[in-house]
């Protein structure tokens, strides 16, 4: 037990407990990754108690111990709960002032809320005597843990990793609240100024030991300005502790298997397919007469996902195919309405669901054909993967993870997982649907490029390595 290396996972929401995004499903499924991976590894994970953390699961958590917290003129109480998964144990800082509100984030004092969770995490380390080899942060929410340790709490021997898992959302604030808010003395302000800002993440880029990201490519693409939301400049001159690992994704969560019409890529894989295919027409009404293709979304709705070209010419793909179209998402207003107009255009071929549902996604990926994907930008991206595991084919823009993990199919040499296209271009993503659709016509080349996709190897094996490798090298 003692010579296990001790690492602190610290992030705002994980899997099954509570989650909006990817984050979620990655301090979901990481941490036991890296346990089943190796014995002597310590992998603890640190997040808010939110009221959404089920009833369930707070039957299962013991209190650990409870502690006051500091922060500039506030003292605030700090409940340490926890409980073991999988082999890891889960600490969940409780705060009812901050973190007993109606959803995660989104709140007027986000940057207060994070800043005492970043300080609670740090005075949680002597509390429950558990001094980390390597503290583990993501996302700019626990940016200040490792901005902290570098100003302040110094823990001998502690390394500190950051991963940046959309440099879009970087904690900017004003600079006046630096004092008062997040307990940074004046005199270590150039740590987290940027752009006569105060910015979380460039203060964690600044203060890491080591910076990571969720792709490969996207660790390149973040050097330029297109894809790094002003902070390319810091990105470049942090380059040499930059690198980037792919995500993966839970294979038992996300398991073909588990579904009432199993199959797997060995086991009854096209006859499953159908009839996953059925009973999600079935479920969403829609005709089943029907050999066309289904393609489906399943994405916030937020334009970085590409939902610019989706209105550009979705109707046009309709028009010109007989193909059915299920999108499953909530977000912004402008796409709903569009979506909207698209059902009522397409009555019989089109179904939209507004809502966040995790159940319904998986008949979703295992009844489609097709899974459109064409991001403006991705850091690596989910839903390819999943849709893979379920022998669904993804259409995806080449950028991120996206690049990393979908590979053009080729007719002729009958290699690659996906349909790919290049540029962020309504035209070019049309071009992708038709390649697609017409691969489909083709039943020997459907059946190819389904089996491509659904032998991929995306769960999380080879990731947890290279992140144990990086955690050893530190
Ligand atoms: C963010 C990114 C997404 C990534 C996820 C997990 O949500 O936008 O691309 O897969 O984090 O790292």
């Amino acid at each position: 037990m003692e010579n296990k290396t001790k690492i602190l996972i610290v992030g705002a929401e994980a899997l099954p407990f509570a989650a909006t995004g990817g984050l979620g499903d990655v301090l979901g499924s990481l941490p036991a990754a890296l346990v089943r991976e190796a014995s002597d590894v310590d992998v603890r994970v640190v997040m808010p108690l939110y009221s959404r953390v089920g009833e369930n699961f707070r039957a299962l958590m013991e209190k650990v111990t409870e502690i006051n917290v500091p922060l500039a003129w506030r003292n605030q109480y700090c409940g340490i709960y926890s409980l073991k998964k999988d082999g890891v144990i889960y600490y969940f800082i409780d705060n009812e002032y901050y973190f007993k509100r109606d959803g995660l984030y989104g709140f007027f004092d986000d940057g207060e809320r994070y800043a005492f969770f970043s300080r609670a995490v740090m005075d949680m380390i002597p509390a429950i005597d558990f001094y980390p080899d390597v503290l583990h942060a993501n996302d700019w929410q626990s940016a200040l843990t490792v901005i902290y340790n570098k100003l302040y709490y110094k823990y001998p021997g502690m390394k500190t990793v950051y991963t940046i898992h959309n440099i879009e959302y970087q904690g900017k604030y004003d600079k006046f609240i630096l004092g008062d808010v997040f307990d940074i003395k004046n005199e270590d302000m150039s740590i987290v100024e940027y752009d006569s800002c105060i910015n979380l993440t460039k203060g964690a880029i600044v203060c890491c030991d080591r910076l990571t990201t969720v792709s490969e490519r996207y660790s390149e693409e973040i050097k330029d300005p297109f894809f790094a939301h002003g902070l390319d400049g810091i990105i470049r001159a942090n380059a040499g502790k930059l690198s980037g690992i792919v995500n993966g994704i839970d294979y038992d969560y996300y398991n073909p298997m588990s579904l009432e019409n199993k199959f797997s890529a060995s086991y009854h894989l096209f006859a499953g397919k159908s009839k996953s295919k059925n009973a999600l027409r079935e479920q969403l009404s829609l005709p089943a007469d029907k050999d066309a293709p289904i393609m489906s979304m399943i994405s916030r709705l937020a334009s970085h996902k590409g939902f610019d070209l989706v209105k550009c010419v979705l109707n046009e793909a309709l028009a010109e195919s007989d193909m059915q179209f299920v999108l499953l998402g909530t977000g912004e207003k402008e796409y709903e309405y569009y979506f909207c107009e698209l059902a009522s255009a397409y009555p019989d071929r089109v179904r939209v669901l507004f809502e966040f549902n995790k159940e319904l996604s998986k008949k979703i990926y295992a009844g489609s054909d097709l899974f459109l994907m064409p991001s403006k930008s991705e850091p690596c991206g989910l839903s390819q993967m999943i849709a893979s595991r379920y022998a669904t084919v993804p259409i995806v823009r080449e950028t991120g993870g996206l690049y990393d993990t979908i590979k053009p199919f080729n007719p002729e040499t009958l290699e690659g997982n996906g349909i790919t296209f290049a540029s962020y271009n309504a035209h070019d993503m049309l071009d992708a649907i038709r390649r697609a659709l017409g691969i489909f016509k083709n039943v020997e080349l459907r059946k190819r490029l389904v089996k491509n996709a659904a032998t991929m190897d995306f769960s999380w094996n080879a990731s947890a390595r290279m992140y144990l490798n990086m955690y050893a090298s530190l």
